[in-house]
């Protein structure tokens, strides 16, 4: 029985034979005490990339992002997102039950637009209608298959943003892909929002890991939301040594996986009853339009050998990853056309 291929997530990696050997050789101390060596170095790197005085490396993605909440949110106010962004669909409400913010869903395109964030402002003003403290941007946007926000747009939704006096978080988990996808640099995107998260459990390939990089102001009690929540770590520096080796050896083979993605859009779209979203990087969305059932496909797509995802009853996802080379992007083309040509209703 040969390995499946498992097209899930970009999250679904296991760390290299060096990501491992960089993990075991790395130099680290108590970073709840007095620091980590390694967790510093990639601190520091990250503040290089994206052009922020204040870095601090998370367990987690979600952690920064919630962490960006507290710190900008204020509680009983309301937080401006995208409705199919991942702090409304994938953290649990940790809005309302962590930084007590209520989500107020911008609506309208794929993905946040100044003119739909404009038209989701509160007006006329009235005493009895919630404030707002936070808009939230998301690039690459994952539900939208990875799309891109370009930086004129993301300057766009900063000033329309600005103008209501509201700073911007930008849910970067996957920057490095917009960056790669368009040229546009890592400081450039985060010139736009206030706060940054970025990952290195997608693309980069770690097991674990993001940064929250940000301005001074709104970083200033970081430190401490972290810890409450929670994500204080001691010798973080080995999970440290796996995001800067992510960073030295895999961000710059990005566009390898952009590139299998187009081929494997190209492909799918022939098939009768489907409809693809022309994928801007790494994630292609399956629309099935010939009344296919997406649990159907992904059983099918399992039994012959390729696991994806059902995004919802209509929509399948893919995403190509450190983990998918050519001779795998080949089984998994083939097998998940005959998934999506079976699953046609006779
Ligand atoms: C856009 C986006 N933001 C945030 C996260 C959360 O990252 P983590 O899994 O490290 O919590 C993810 C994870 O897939 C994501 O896709």
């Amino acid at each position: 029985m040969t390995t499946p291929i498992d097209l899930r997530s970009d999250t679904v990696t296991t760390p290299t034979a060096a990501m491992r050997r960089a993990m075991a050789e790395a130099e680290v101390g108590d970073d709840v005490l007095d620091g980590d060596p390694t967790v510093r170095r990639l601190e520091a790197r990250v503040a290089d990339l994206l052009g922020k005085p204040q870095v601090l490396f998370f367990p987690t993605g979600t952690m920064a992002n919630q962490a960006a909440l507290w710190l900008q949110g204020e509680p009983g106010t309301e937080v401006y997102c995208h409705d199919d962004s991942h702090i409304v669909n994938w953290e649990i409400a940790g809005t309302a039950a962590l930084a007590g913010l209520q989500v107020r869903m911008v609506r309208g395109g794929p993905v946040l637009d100044a003119a739909a964030l404009h038209a989701a402002f509160r007006r006329p003003f009235s005493i009895h209608a919630p404030r707002a403290s936070l808009v939230c941007a998301e690039n690459t946007h994952n539900g939208a298959g990875g799309m891109v926000t370009r930086l004129e747009q993301l300057r766009a939704i900063r000033d329309t943003a600005a103008e209501a006096g509201l700073p911007l978080h930008l849910d970067g988990a996957r920057l490095w892909n917009a960056s790669v996808a368009t040229g546009t640099s890592l400081a450039d995107f985060a010139s736009c929002a206030a706060t940054v998260m970025v990952s290195f459990s997608k693309g980069l390939g770690a097991p674990v890991g993001a940064c929250l990089a940000g301005d001074a102001a709104p970083m200033r009690r970081a430190w401490e939301v972290r810890k409450r929540l929670g994500g204080g770590m001691r010798q973080s520096g080995i999970l440290a040594a796996a995001a800067l080796h992510g960073l030295d050896h895999h961000l710059g083979r990005l566009h390898e996986d952009h590139a299998r993605a187009r081929r494997l859009a190209e492909a799918l779209a022939t098939v009768p009853g489907v409809s693809v979203v022309p994928p801007d990087t790494n994630i292609v969305m399956i629309d099935l339009v010939g009344g296919q059932e997406s649990s159907a496909v992904v059983e099918r797509a399992k039994a012959l050998g390729v696991r994806c995802t059902s995004w919802n009853a209509t929509r399948v996802r893919c995403v190509l990853h450190l983990d998918i080379d050519d001779a795998a992007l080949a089984r998994a083309t083939a097998a998940l056309a005959e998934a999506l040509r079976e699953a046609l209703p006779k």
